[in-house]
Order: C-alpha cells, then sequence, then structure tokens
C-alpha cells in the first residue's frame, strides 16, 4: 500500500467538480485517509512548490494556486502514486484531451496551469507534500 497527495486546484473547485473528482479516485479503488479544503497563502504556495522556484512558470503557478479554495486529500491504494498519475493524465488538460480524454485533467482543466488537480510524481514528493498539507491527526 502506498499514500499520494492530491490537490483540487482553485479551478476545479470553483468549476464545483470536488464531488466528481473525488467520486473517481473512489469508484478507482483509492480510499481516503485524509481530506480537508484550505486556502494557500502566497508564502505556503512558494513552498509547496519550492522544486519549481527556478522555471519560468513559478510566479504564475503560485498566483493561480492562491487564487481560490483547493481541495486535499491522501490517497491510499497500491502503487498510488503512479497509478493516481495515470488517472490524471498529461499537465496540459489541451494535450489530456488528444491522449488521455477520460483522465481527470481532459474531463476538468483547461490548459497547462488551469489544469485541475495536482498529485505527487515520486515517493520523494509524496513524503515532503503529505506532511505539508496534514498534521499527523488529521490521518486516519
Ligand atoms: S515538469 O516538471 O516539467 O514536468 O513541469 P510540469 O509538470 O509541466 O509542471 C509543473 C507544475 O507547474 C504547473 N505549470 C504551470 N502553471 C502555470 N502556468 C504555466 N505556464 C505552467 N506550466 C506548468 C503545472 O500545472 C504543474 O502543476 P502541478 O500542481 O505540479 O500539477
Amino acid at each position: 500500500m502506498q499514500r499520494t497527495l492530491i490537490i483540487i486546484k482553485p479551478d476545479a473547485v470553483q468549476k464545483k467538480a470536488t464531488g466528481k473528482i473525488l467520486d473517481r479516485f473512489i469508484e478507482e479503488g483509492f480510499e481516503i485517509k485524509a481530506l480537508k479544503m484550505l486556502r494557500f497563502t502566497e508564502e505556503q504556495a512558494k513552498q509547496f512548490y519550492i522544486v519549481h522556484k527556478d522555471r519560468p512558470f513559478y510566479g504564475e503557478l503560485v498566483e493561480f494556486m492562491t487564487s481560490g479554495p483547493v481541495v486535499a486529500a491522501i490517497l491510499e491504494g497500491e502503487n498510488a502514486i503512479q497509478r493516481v498519475r495515470e488517472i490524471i493524465g498529461p499537465t496540459d488538460s489541451e494535450e489530456a484531451r488528444k491522449v488521455a480524454p477520460n483522465s481527470v485533467r481532459a474531463l476538468f482543466g483547461t490548459d497547462k496551469g488551469k489544469n485541475a488537480i495536482h498529485a505527487s510524481d515520486s515517493e520523494e514528493s509524496a513524503s515532503y507534500e503529505i506532511p505539508f498539507i496534514f498534521s499527523g491527526l488529521e490521518v486516519v
């Protein structure tokens, strides 16, 4: 069993897609081990995405992630990190609609920035991201 972090981004929360996205992961067999709505401060978003600090889109990404509430969850399942990444599809929602039309980003995202959902991309990122968002008491 493996755990991963997902964040339903401000665009998808605003579209009222939270329930549909969570339901997709439940139907795919994952267990929700923690769940909450939050709004990142600029400082928190910068720290969460620190790995991208030198990328040209860093400012835009931080601005978008602080633009409204998000919903974060820990999902548990076999090979969860890789399987969840497959289910969400490619980063760019426009590309996702071509190559993975049933993926979460194809169904609920717009483009490379407004792409509906984040998911940990490795064991290393999951072990940074999970305790960044959830304290031990919030995890069942
Ligand atoms: S990588 O590491 O090259 O594969 O980067 P990538 O997966 O493409 O993107 C990493 C995260 O940055 C977001 N992103 C952007 N945000 C705003 N504007 C632009 N142009 C942009 N390009 C990439 C992308 O949505 C990824 O967010 P997360 O939350 O990690 O999915």
